[in-house]
């Protein structure tokens, strides 16, 4: 469920799960009216539905709605993962798994001990940074046009981690040495980069986009002029996050890496 939803890349990523676990699943794009989501899920659950993927913009209201939360939905204060257990509802969050795997695993850079650098302070960096302190970085730098919310989101996190963590607007990261960037703000749905001072970035330096699209996104080529050699966008993340919520509902851990190929393949 979503709006818009019409784009997601969602049902065929599930599709392809599935086929690898030999189950028969229906998995549709439902499009939400704002105010109507509540009721949506309620006639979902009605109709016989048994679980849920919620995006923009109803993961806070999903993360309300839930009767039963796992930790990384509460730290999260976002779900993106539903289920029912009799009539109770049930909720996680697994973006910010679905990104750590992507980094950890697709694009084998480790995160322990580096340097991480995020950009924006909304929902989407709110839904991956509890996960992220888990692998315990040395440092982490949120960077916000609006610097409160960047502080606001340090404050709340600070008693999860021992690293380094602190939050500044973009101008403050002049010069900042970093291993890892990631791009959390809407800014690159609209095709802007936020107006970021230069970094100091070794060879093995990661920029990481956390939307996708067919070409590379204002933020991938920025990073591209910027001497990133690793760089990438959030296609992996998208498989990954999906990945976690069909292991949620079916038990089955799916395999990820045929499926990113087949999605960079356009197939
Ligand atoms: P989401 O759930 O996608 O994170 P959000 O909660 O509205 O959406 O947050 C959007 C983030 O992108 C915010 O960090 C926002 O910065 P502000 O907090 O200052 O609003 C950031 N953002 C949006 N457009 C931007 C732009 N053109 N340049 C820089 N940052 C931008």
């Amino acid at each position: 469920m979503g709006n818009p939803v019409a784009h997601s890349r969602s049902p065929e990523i599930h599709q392809m799960f599935a086929a690898q676990a030999s189950i028969k699943i229906a998995y549709q794009r439902i499009q939400v009216d704002v105010g109507g989501f509540a009721q949506a899920v309620s006639n979902f659950q009605a109709n016989g539905g048994q679980g849920l993927n919620i995006t923009v913009p109803f993961k806070v209201e999903a993360w309300e709605l839930c009767d039963v939360l796992c930790e990384r939905a509460q730290t999260a204060r976002a779900v993106n993962t539903l289920w029912f257990d009799n009539a109770a509802i049930h909720g996680d969050n697994t973006d910010g798994t679905g990104l750590a795997n992507d980094i950890l695993s697709n694009l084998q850079c480790p995160i322990c001990d580096k340097r991480l650098l995020l950009l924006g302070a909304g929902g989407a960096v709110r839904g991956v940074l509890g996960q992220l302190l888990t692998h315990r970085p040395a440092s982490v730098v949120i960077s916000n046009r609006t610097v409160d919310k960047a502080v606001e989101l340090v404050q709340r996190f600070r008693k999860l981690t021992q690293c380094n963590l602190r939050g500044c607007g973009f101008e403050e990261v002049k010069g900042l040495h970093v291993d890892i960037v990631i791009n959390g703000t809407a800014a690159s749905l609209r095709g802007e980069i936020p107006p970021l001072p230069p970094l100091h970035i070794n060879d093995e330096a990661l920029a990481y986009d956390m939307v996708y699209a067919d070409r590379p996104t204002a933020f991938m080529n920025w990073a591209s002029d910027l001497g990133f050699n690793k760089i990438s966008d959030g296609l992996g993340m998208l498989v990954e996050q999906a990945a976690e919520s069909f292991h949620i509902w079916h038990n089955v851990r799916p395999q990820t890496a045929p499926v990113i190929r087949t999605l960079r393949s356009g197939a």
